[in-house]
């Protein structure tokens, strides 16, 4: 008698190698494509499906996980998971992973990469030469701010913002950082990072990097108010999520010269961009690709196909986000 098998939704175009680690093992439901399933289509594709490989911009709300009965994982290719309803799909037992680690480094690379560009106005630069405008230089010709022996701010020291932490002592900058938690002393020790006040993170700070996951805690949590506290000279980065800042408010900041400029690779609405934000000069703006290397996003979707892989073999996923629900199996 054949055992008919489990049916596994993968909701957009992944690198094959994560496709072939599943095929033969699950029913592959394959949307082979760039393009976002509407929430109608998802609805549909999902029935039946005890998982579903999902970059981590799908959205999966309260009500579609209440309608998707068989569901037991949904394995998210990207660290963030603020894309599911965590409470509700662990109420429901269902499992969510996500691939930390895989992606530290680049994402740091990244943040560190829009911190140099907007403070030595690479993109300005680069930019002037495309037009062919270079006929002389000037004594102050794309002057910027220096890097090195700067203070650099971490607003969230997990794993990438000690990586970005790591970067900055290699430019002799001065660390600070806060955190709902302190650091461990070895960590502390090692980044040569002083835990500070939010407050003093955002008054000192030549740059602030944001680090945080978004959560109710930490949305809008650098906003008006947050943004006065800055040094005039001081560049804001965001690789986390755009909702942890208040665009409208870093618009104001820049327009009327609270802060010196900002790096975003994360936006409030993506892929909307805030038509504002467009017209400034001083801002480096690029479409959430900071874990966008070949490497670091190949290893994302096998991360991601090997947690479908666990569960379809009755194995404990390498990366959960709600372990309680795997150590409550029964619960569904
Ligand atoms: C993540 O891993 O959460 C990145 O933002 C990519 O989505």
């Amino acid at each position: 008698m054949t055992q008919t098998k489990s049916k596994v939704l993968i909701t957009r175009r992944v690198y094959p190698e994560a496709v072939e680690i599943l095929r033969g093992h699950a029913e592959l439901d394959y949307n082979d494509s760039d393009d976002r399933l509407e929430s109608a289509e998802l609805l549909r594709r999902a029935q039946g499906a005890m998982g579903i490989l999902t970059p981590n911009t799908q959205r999966f709300q309260v009500e579609l996980l209440h309608s998707l009965t068989d569901l037991r994982i949904i394995a998210n290719i990207g660290v963030g998971f603020d894309n599911v309803d965590i409470a509700a799909a662990s109420e429901l037992g269902i499992l969510i992973s996500n691939t930390p680690d895989v992606l530290t480094e680049t994402t740091a690379d990244f943040a560190f990469a829009l911190l140099l560009a907007i403070s030595r106005r690479v993109v300005e630069a680069n930019r002037y030469l495309l037009e062919d405008r270079w006929t002389r230089g000037s004594i102050d010709f794309f002057a910027g701010h220096d890097v090195h022996h700067r203070t650099l701010g971490i607003f969230g020291l997990g794993r990438i913002g000690a990586a970005v932490a790591r970067r900055g002592r290699g430019f002799s900058m001065k660390i600070l950082y806060h955190d709902a938690r302190k650091a461990s002393k070895d960590l502390e020790g090692e980044l040569a990072a002083t835990f500070v006040s939010k407050e003093q993170l955002l008054r000192e700070s030549d740059f602030v990097s944001v680090h945080v996951p978004l959560t109710e805690e930490t949305r809008k949590s650098i906003a008006e108010p947050q943004l006065r506290l800055m040094k005039k000279t001081s560049i804001l980065i965001n690789t986390s999520r755009g909702a942890v800042v208040d665009e409208q408010a870093v618009v104001k900041a820049i327009q009327q010269k609270w802060i010196a400029g900002a790096g975003l690779d994360v936006f409030e609405r993506e892929p909307r961009i805030n038509p504002e934000l467009l017209n400034l000069r001083n801002v480096v703006l690029t479409p959430h690709i900071a874990s966008s290397s070949e490497d670091t996003r190949r290893e994302m979707c096998l991360m991601a196909a090997r947690n479908i892989l666990s569960v379809l073999n009755g194995r404990r996923p390498e990366s959960l986000v709600n372990r309680s629900v795997w150590e409550s199996p029964a619960i569904r």
